[in-house]
C-alpha cells in the first residue's frame, strides 16, 4: 500500500495544507498578519473607471518636479559614493537637523541625539512595538484608529483597546475609565497610541486642553505615549495645537514622516524618543534594516535646502482644502441625511451611515457602481465601525470627488430602498431616523 507520509520521491511529506505546505511552521505571531481591508481594496480601486475615495495617497504630482530632479542629480554628482553606501543606523546628521527645524514648528525642542531616522513612520511604529509589546499587552488607541498601527500591534500579539473620541479628540474620562477597568482586570497597559492631528481615519484634532489632560493621565499611570503625527503641517484654517511631545520629553515617543508633506516614495520617517529609549531604538533599527536609505535622506536634505518647502506645504494645504470642500459640499448635496466630520486638515472625512447599513457588506455594490471607500471596520480591532466609512479627498480631483460622492449616494439610496422594500417581511429593520451634519458621527460622540 502507498505510504501517504512520503512524496513519490520518497521524501517526507510536509504537514501543511494544500495552499501552504509550511502552514504549521509559522510563529504564533504570524497569525496576526492579515491583509488589511485597505490593501485588498487597492487592486479593485485602482481601475481607472473607479473613483477611489479609499486610499490615503498624497497628491505627489503637485511637487515641483524640476527641484526633485535637481536634488537627485546634485546628490549623485556631488556625493554619489556616499549616497549609494550603507550609513548610520540613526540617520544622517543633515536630515536630522532639518527634522529638528520641522518639529520646532509644532513647539518641539529636541537634540539630534534623540532622533532616529526610519523607513517611513510605519517602520518606527514597528520598532516601538517590537521594543515594548509582549503577547497579551494592551495598547490604548482612539476609536477609530490607523489601520497600519493596528496591524503592527496585532503582529506583536498585543491587544488594542479603543476609547471614545469626540470632536475635541480622545475623551480623557474614557481614557481614565479604560485604564481603571483594565488595571482591575490585571491587564498590562504599555502604550497609548494617538494621532492627535487630523486623525486617520476620523479627521478629528485633539484640543490643547485635552493634550495636557491625556498626558497627565498617562504619566500618573506610567503609560508611554506614542504620538503619531504625519499630517500635522497640513492644516486648512488654523495650525493644530503644539505637539504633545512639546509638553513632555520623557513620556512621549513622537513619530514624524516626510510621506505626506513631501513624498512617500522616499520612505523616510523618524522617531523622537526619550533619551533613555533612543539607544534601544537605534539598536532595533540596525537590527531591522542596518541603516535607513542614505540616498533618500541626502536627496530630501538637498531638496529642503534648495526649495522653499514651507511654500510647497502651503500649496499642498490649498489643494487638500479645496478637495475637502468639494467633498463636504457634495455630501451636503447628495447625502444630506447623513453626518460626517469636518476636518481642519489632513486627508480624511469620517461618515456615519444609518445604523441599518453595513459599510463592509455594501462595498462590492459600491465598486460595481464605480466608487470605492474604506469600510469603518478596518479602523477597529474589536469589530466596531460597521456603520462608518472613511472617505479620503487627498488624491482625486474635486470633479472626481463630486462624481464619487454622487455614486456613493446612489449606493446608499439603493441599499435603503431595499431595506424599505423588505421592512417588516423578515429580520431586516429600517430605522427612518434622520441625522444632520451639525452633530458629529455617533461613534465619535
Ligand atoms: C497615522 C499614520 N501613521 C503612519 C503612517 C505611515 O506613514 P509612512 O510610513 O509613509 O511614514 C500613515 C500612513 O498613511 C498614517 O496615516
Amino acid at each position: 500500500m502507498e505510504d501517504e507520509t512520503v512524496t513519490p520521491e520518497g521524501l517526507p511529506k510536509r504537514t501543511g495544507n494544500n495552499l501552504d505546505p509550511w502552514y504549521h511552521h509559522y510563529a504564533a505571531r504570524a497569525a496576526g498578519l492579515s491583509a488589511s481591508e485597505v490593501r485588498a481594496l487597492f487592486a479593485v480601486a485602482s481601475r481607472p473607471e473607479v473613483v477611489s475615495l479609499a486610499g490615503g495617497m498624497p497628491f505627489v504630482s503637485a511637487l515641483p518636479d524640476e527641484f526633485v530632479m535637481g536634488s537627485l542629480e546634485r546628490v549623485m554628482r556631488e556625493r554619489g559614493p556616499v549616497a549609494l553606501q550603507y550609513g548610520s543606523g540613526q540617520g544622517t546628521e543633515s536630515i536630522r537637523e532639518h527634522i529638528l527645524e520641522i518639529m520646532a514648528i509644532e513647539g518641539i525642542e529636541a537634540t539630534l541625539d534623540n532622533l532616529v531616522v526610519t523607513t517611513g513612520s510605519q517602520q518606527a511604529l514597528d520598532l516601538v512595538a517590537k521594543l515594548f509589546l509582549d503577547p497579551g499587552d494592551v495598547v490604548l488607541a482612539e476609536a477609530p484608529s490607523y489601520v497600519g498601527a493596528l496591524g503592527v500591534f496585532r503582529s506583536y500579539e498585543a491587544e488594542t483597546v479603543h476609547m471614545a473620541v469626540d470632536e475635541h479628540g480622545l475623551v480623557p474620562a474614557a481614557l481614565q475609565e479604560t485604564i481603571d477597568r483594565l488595571t482591575a482586570e490585571g491587564r498590562r497597559i504599555k502604550l497609548l497610541y494617538t494621532i492627535p492631528n487630523f486623525q486617520n481615519p476620523s479627521g478629528v484634532t485633539m484640543s490643547a486642553e485635552r493634550r495636557a489632560e491625556v498626558l497627565q493621565i498617562c504619566r500618573a499611570n506610567e503609560i508611554l505615549v506614542v504620538e503619531d503625527n504625519p499630517y500635522g503641517l497640513l492644516w486648512f484654517d488654523r495650525p493644530a495645537p503644539d505637539a504633545i511631545r512639546s509638553l513632555d520629553e520623557d513620556g512621549v515617543i513622537y513619530l514624524g514622516s516626510f510621506s505626506k508633506t513631501l513624498a512617500p516614495g522616499f520612505r523616510v520617517g523618524w522617531a523622537l524618543a526619550p533619551h533613555a529609549i533612543r539607544e534601544k531604538l537605534i539598536l532595533a533599527n540596525e537590527s531591522a534594516i542596518l541603516s535607513p536609505s542614505v540616498f533618500s535622506q541626502l536627496v530630501i536634505a538637498e531638496y529642503l535646502e534648495q526649495v522653499d518647502w514651507r511654500t510647497q506645504i502651503d500649496t499642498f494645504r490649498g489643494l487638500y482644502r479645496e478637495r475637502k470642500e468639494a467633498m463636504l459640499e457634495a455630501l451636503e448635496d447628495h447625502l444630506p441625511e447623513l453626518s460626517w466630520t469636518n476636518p481642519n486638515g489632513g486627508f480624511f472625512v469620517w461618515l456615519d451611515l444609518p445604523p441599518e447599513l453595513d459599510s463592509k457588506a455594501m462595498l462590492p455594490r459600491a465598486v460595481r457602481e464605480l466608487v470605492a471607500y474604506t469600510p469603518g471596520t478596518a479602523f477597529f480591532d474589536d469589530g466596531g465601525g460597521r456603520h462608518n466609512i472613511r472617505l479620503s479627498f487627498c488624491y482625486p480631483t474635486p470633479e472626481s470627488i463630486r462624481l464619487g460622492v454622487r455614486r456613493l449616494a446612489n449606493v446608499v439610496g439603493g441599499e435603503l430602498d431595499l431595506l424599505t422594500t423588505f421592512a417588516g417581511t423578515g429580520s431586516l429593520q429600517f430605522d427612518d431616523r434622520v441625522r444632520r451634519t451639525s452633530t458629529p458621527p455617533s461613534n465619535l460622540a
